[in-house]
């Protein structure tokens, strides 16, 4: 069975976004792959959280996964830092990194311009320790968005650099995960680009957010002044949020929306109180999960052991296998 494997980063609540975008998709493969999902926890110390605030993200993230439906029993979920050999890899691949090319890395070059006082090298070496990730489990797919692909092609490079040094066909080269169609974008309410939570206040639905705040956040999306003619073509902010109703929203009422808007008849109010309570109607199990699960930590606790008990049957074997291709040999 191919081995998939994705890295979550703990920065913070997942929104409809996350949801439609990847965690769709992460309940699908849980089903027909071999899957290692993971808190990369050892990532987010490039921007210096306090241990407070690290702790609860990965908390966080981890109760928010689980009551999405990814299911410990049939993946392992794991947190990066329990499996530290993913740290012996990383420093053995960085002994073939190079200056040049690591900083030739878009991401890298972008974060260097947005917190120049912080320019530290596991920013530098973020895309080794990436590798690390992937390499670690010598993962076949690794389902990503544009903005990590180059990241992959070079965890690619440093799997043909390791393998052609050693001269052993050690490592898989790992293939982005497209899920092509499955990929469902979801609009932000503030008129344009896509939900995310740095796009500003008020952009983003969270899966936790309580129905007071979906409410309120839905009725001050941006709109526009209303239809001109019949059949009128919609403005953006308009045509986001009939793509939210698309996704949450039963097909009736999307006709229902969609026919007084043609007839210029239609009120947004209207629209967006029927928006708001039928987002609400699909975040709101997860929500009361969410809590349930976040006040557990007996449960998290024995997620999180059973995640690191099963990422490191696959991990402590490749990194001792790596040691001795390398030639770290008992006497
Ligand atoms: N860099 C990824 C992100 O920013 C997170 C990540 C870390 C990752 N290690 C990984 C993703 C390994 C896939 C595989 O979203």
């Amino acid at each position: 069975m191919e081995t998939v494997l994705s890295g979550i980063r703990p920065t913070g609540n997942l929104h409809l976004g996350n949801y439609f975008g990847a965690i769709r998709n992460f309940l699908k493969l849980q089903e027909e792959y071999n899957c290692y999902f993971f808190i990369a926890d050892y990532h987010s110390l490039t921007t210096h959280p306090t241990p407070a605030d690290l702790h609860g993200n990965v908390k966080q993230v981890l109760a928010e996964y689980l009551a999405t439906g990814i299911d410990p029993e049939k993946v392992t979920l794991y947190i990066q830092s329990d499996l530290p050999e993913t740290a012996e890899l990383y420093l053995l691949l960085n002994m073939n990194a190079y200056l040049g090319e690591l900083e030739r890395v878009t991401t890298f070059k972008e974060k260097a311009r947005k917190q120049p006082n912080n320019v530290n090298a596991g920013l530098l070496t973020y895309p080794t320790l990436m590798a690390a990730d992937i390499l670690i489990h010598k993962a076949h797919k690794v389902p990503v968005g544009k903005d990590q692909e180059q990241h992959l092609e070079m965890t690619r490079t440093f799997a043909r650099r390791f393998n052609r040094m050693y001269k052993h066909e050690f490592f898989p080269e790992p293939a982005a995960f497209n899920f092509g169609n499955d990929l469902i974008k979801i609009p932000g309410l503030d008129g344009s680009g896509k939900m995310g939570k740095s796009e500003g206040e008020g952009n983003a639905i969270f899966l936790a957010d309580d129905p007071k705040v979906i409410r309120k956040k839905v009725m001050r999306a941006v709109t526009d002044a209303g239809p001109a003619e019949p059949n009128a073509p919609k403005s953006e902010p308009v045509q986001n949020l009939f793509n939210l109703l698309e996704v949450v929203s039963s097909p009736d009422t999307v006709a229902h929306f969609e026919e007084q808007y043609n007839a210029c008849t239609i009120r947004y109010g209207d629209l967006k109180k029927q928006l708001a309570e039928d987002i609400i109607r699909f975040t709101e199990p997860l929500r009361d999960r969410i809590l349930e699960l976040s006040s557990d930590d007996k449960y998290l606790g024995k997620v999180a052991r059973m995640g690191a008990e099963k990422a490191r049957e696959s991990g402590a074997r490749t990194v001792k296998e790596v040691r001795e291709i390398i030639g770290f040999r008992k006497f």
